[in-house]
């Protein structure tokens, strides 16, 4: 039995991780079709709260939901009460109360998916929360690399960038981890956070010793927005030591394959012609988005069979 809410990959067990992957390998056919709908979760109710700037992810939990033929809710805080000084929790037990079926959060602070959590009847699905987790971004990245290289125990992961201010290298650490696979982090060492080995990594300050030996090589975006001061001294010589391009690429093995989360910072962390040929698999993680999102809300959605209550707030 799945849980409750889907708040991180920290707490879920490797068996719930691959029924959504397995889960998502079902959903992604229906994105091949002419007619991309299923009446799966007609008359269900999802409720998009995203209180901080997203294109992929916003996008494919919608695309999820209309597919799936949920009825989709794009909270907008611009044009919200918050407006008018209501505060977070206040919006969320508002909208509690018109009896969604689930409810997906992004805030840039830390927590926040949970604090919800604990007040919402409706289930709860983390759409990234400050530099804590991503776990949705987490599962499209593991079943990405499962289709490409059939299998995830035993492979090599190398996570490159700004590990520090990421929350999508965090859940991803997790769920590699949990899937049996080994995990490298490669950062300068500012980027690195403390005590990160705990988690079960290697951590490389030479990208070279870092790559060796490759299956997957996961770029990140350098986290303006989350930097404190300055982490690196410029912005030329991060990419001169750890921007991934063509001739750092072949210190992985030959068919190593390069993700991303997205956005890409071109010329950064990552070459313009990776950004977009082979071997990356950007795009894929795009199209795999949808099929994960699909699964989480059938299987945290598709619960709830009485109003969550019917007495005055
Ligand atoms: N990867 C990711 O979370 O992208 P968005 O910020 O565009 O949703």
């Amino acid at each position: 039995m799945i849980g409750r809410d889907l708040l991180g990959i920290e707490d879920l067990p490797r068996d719930d991780i691959e029924r959504i992957l397995d889960t998502a390998e079902r959903m992604r056919e229906i994105g091949g079709r002419v007619v991309k709908k299923v009446p799966t979760l007609r008359g269900r109710t999802m409720v998009n709260l995203f209180f901080e700037a997203s294109t992929r992810t916003r996008s494919s939990f919608e695309i999820a939901g209309k597919r799936l033929s949920a009825d989709v809710v794009n909270f907008s805080p611009a044009s919200s009460s918050l407006k008018k000084s209501e505060s977070i929790l206040d919006t969320a037990r508002t909208l509690d109360a018109m009896d969604p079926d689930l409810v997906v959060v992004r805030h840039s602070v830390a927590g926040v998916p949970k604090r919800i959590a604990d007040v919402l009847t409706a289930p709860v699905v983390n759409a990234g929360d400050g530099a804590h987790e991503h776990p949705t971004q987490a599962l499209l990245d593991l079943l990405t690399v499962r289709q490409e290289k059939g299998r995830i125990e035993g492979l090599t992961v190398t996570i490159v960038g700004d590990i520090l201010n990421s929350r999508v290298a965090r859940s991803n650490i997790y769920g590699f981890r949990k899937m049996g696979a080994e995990v490298r982090i490669a950062a300068p060492p500012p980027m690195v956070p403390p005590h990160v080995e705990a988690l079960g990594v290697k951590v490389f300050t030479s990208l070279r010793d870092a790559l060796s030996g490759a299956d997957v090589v996961m770029a990140l975006r350098i986290q303006t927005e989350r930097l404190s001061g300055a982490c690196i001294p410029s912005v030329r010589e991060y990419s001169a030591t750890f921007g991934i391009d063509r001739a750092k690429l072949h210190y992985a093995k030959d068919d190593a394959i390069v993700m991303h989360p997205g956005p890409v910072n071109r010329g950064v962390e990552l070459s313009h012609e990776l950004t977009d040929d082979r071997p990356s698999v950007i795009l894929d993680q795009v199209r795999n988005g949808v099929a994960i999102r699909m699964a989480v809300l059938y299987l945290f959605a598709g619960r709830r069979s009485q109003p969550s209550r019917g007495g005055a707030a």
